[in-house]
């Protein structure tokens, strides 16, 4: 099944280097498609009841399968500090996502990725209180309903 658009919006954030956590993946679209993509190595996560959905969706891609990790839990609990270069929160309200940042951020990515759904507003008033730097910014049109996606990277100390 093809990305929907504001997917490959994601997709096209990601900078091709180093592993990547796509934090609450569904049905692992983005992820199969950044180990289609080449990725090495994708961590994919979800909570609860909705893990067992992401493991079917790995299994049925062989292609992809081997390249892709699985871990159930909730946020960024499955990630250990340094871990991962990039750090994607996609698909989820803007207050969930503002709310996961701080715990992102302590895991030390070069970079981390934002799409919310709604709420776009508390997203930027979470990402202010970071030490990060907004290095991309993209708003697509998906059906009718707009998404912004933001890269982040770490403010360097001076
Ligand atoms: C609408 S889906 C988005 C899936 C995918 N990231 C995307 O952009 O298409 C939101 C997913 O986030 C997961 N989720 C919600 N809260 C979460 C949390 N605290 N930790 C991990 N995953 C969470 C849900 O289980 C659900 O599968």
């Amino acid at each position: 099944m093809p990305l929907p658009l504001r997917l490959l919006h994601v997709l096209a954030a990601i900078p091709p280097h180093g592993a990547v956590a796509d934090i609450g993946a569904g049905d692992g679209q983005l992820a199969l498609a950044l180990a289609k993509r080449g990725a090495m190595r994708v961590i994919a996560t979800e909570i609860g009841g909705s893990y067992p959905r992401l493991l079917l969706a790995v299994a049925h891609a062989p292609d992809a399968a081997d390249r892709i990790e699985t871990r159930r839990g909730p946020s960024l609990e499955p990630i250990q500090h340094g871990e991962v270069a990039t750090i994607v929160i996609a698909g989820m309200g803007g207050h969930t996502i503002a709310g996961m940042l701080q715990e992102a951020v302590a895991r030390n990515p070069q970079w981390i990725v934002l799409q919310p759904m709604q709420h776009a507003m508390a997203v930027e008033a979470a990402i202010a209180e970071q030490p990060c730097t907004v290095d991309a910014y993209d708003v697509c049109m998906d059906r009718g309903r707009s998404y912004g996606v933001w890269r982040l990277s770490r403010r360097s100390a001076r």
